[in-house]
């Protein structure tokens, strides 16, 4: 038993590279990455995918380009390409988080994205250029979900308090964050200082898709606050709250993300 969890803990940490193995680099550098570059003039937020993903944080880290006809080298592509599979279960468009996140959520796609919905339908040619491309991947194994090794116990008494600590100059998250809607914490009633556990359980909920398990620096919730200079996101509405990967809150949250705070 305890021999069969430790084959699919490591089974779930190769993912990566087994979907990189399954899937066709020659379609992807062809048909999938012109997808990128694309000017979208028309989406609301706007812009094409790689002028927001070659700067925020997200696993969807392409690599920078500029010109008037921007377009990656075969080097580059190859980089962009390891980043583009993490988030494709090979053989499973509906389960691959490239083609739900920019998706309508009345088309199956995710509730939010923060660069907008650029498919109204999977009828979409660019959508179906994309599952055509995932097809070509055989299902190896399941994409590692993060609820299955963050900590909720840790959550709960050492990473929840650092929503609610007040810094010099700036607000507590737990102030602007339980009224925004990508990052939502549970309201605290007047007088509370802390969750009750049923609360603490919906904080977890929403904080898992802020964070990749097992990688801090591709987890909004660690870049967001986190001073530019030291590798953070260029702007977050909140202010920085850590100058430095040394502040203790900052390393306290990196532990749980790689799963080593007990
Ligand atoms: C205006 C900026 C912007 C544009 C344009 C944009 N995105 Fe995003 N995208 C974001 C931000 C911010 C996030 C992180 C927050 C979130 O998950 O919604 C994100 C997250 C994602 C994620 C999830 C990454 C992860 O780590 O789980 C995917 C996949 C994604 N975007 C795909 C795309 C694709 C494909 C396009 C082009 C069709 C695109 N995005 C265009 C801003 C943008
Ligand atoms: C003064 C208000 C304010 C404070 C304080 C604040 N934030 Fe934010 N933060 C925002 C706003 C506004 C956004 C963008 C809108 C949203 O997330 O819904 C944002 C965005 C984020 C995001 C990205 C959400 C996404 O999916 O794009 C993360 C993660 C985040 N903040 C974490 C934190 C953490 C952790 C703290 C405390 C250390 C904090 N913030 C403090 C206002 C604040």
């Amino acid at each position: 038993m305890k021999r069969a969890l430790l084959v699919l803990t490591i089974a779930l940490l190769q993912t990566t590279s087994a979907a990189a193995q399954s899937l066709d680099f020659q379609t992807y550098k062809t048909q999938v990455e012109p997808i990128f570059l694309r000017m979208r003039p028309n989406n609301g937020p706007g812009g094409s995918c790689f002028m927001c993903h070659t700067k925020v944080v997200s696993r969807l880290r392409l690599q920078p380009v500029s010109g008037d006809k921007p377009a990656w080298t075969e080097e580059q592509s190859r980089l962009n390409f390891e980043a583009v599979t993490q988030l494709v279960v090979p053989g499973d468009p509906l389960k691959s988080k490239l083609l739900l996140h920019p998706l309508a959520p009345e088309a199956g796609g995710d509730p939010i994205h923060g660069g907008g919905k650029h498919w109204q339908s999977q009828a979409d040619p660019e959508w179906q250029t994309l599952a055509a491309w995932v097809r070509t991947g055989s299902a190896t194994t399941a994409n590692s979900a993060a609820a299955a090794t963050l900590d909720f116990e840790v959550f709960r008494t050492r990473i929840q308090p650092i929503f609610t600590t007040k810094r010099e100059g700036l607000a507590r998250c737990s102030i602007c964050h339980s009224q925004t809607t990508n990052f939502r914490l549970q309201k605290l009633p007047p007088g509370r200082t802390a969750w009750n556990d049923e609360e603490s359980r919906r904080n977890f909920d929403a904080v898992q898709r802020l964070v990749v398990s097992g990688d801090p620096l591709a987890s909004r919730l660690l870049m967001m606050p986190l001073a530019a200079e030291a590798g953070g996101d260029p702007f977050h509405p909140g202010g920085k709250h850590w100058v430095s990967r040394d502040d203790p809150e900052w390393q306290a949250l990196a532990a749980w993300v790689r799963g080593q705070a007990r």
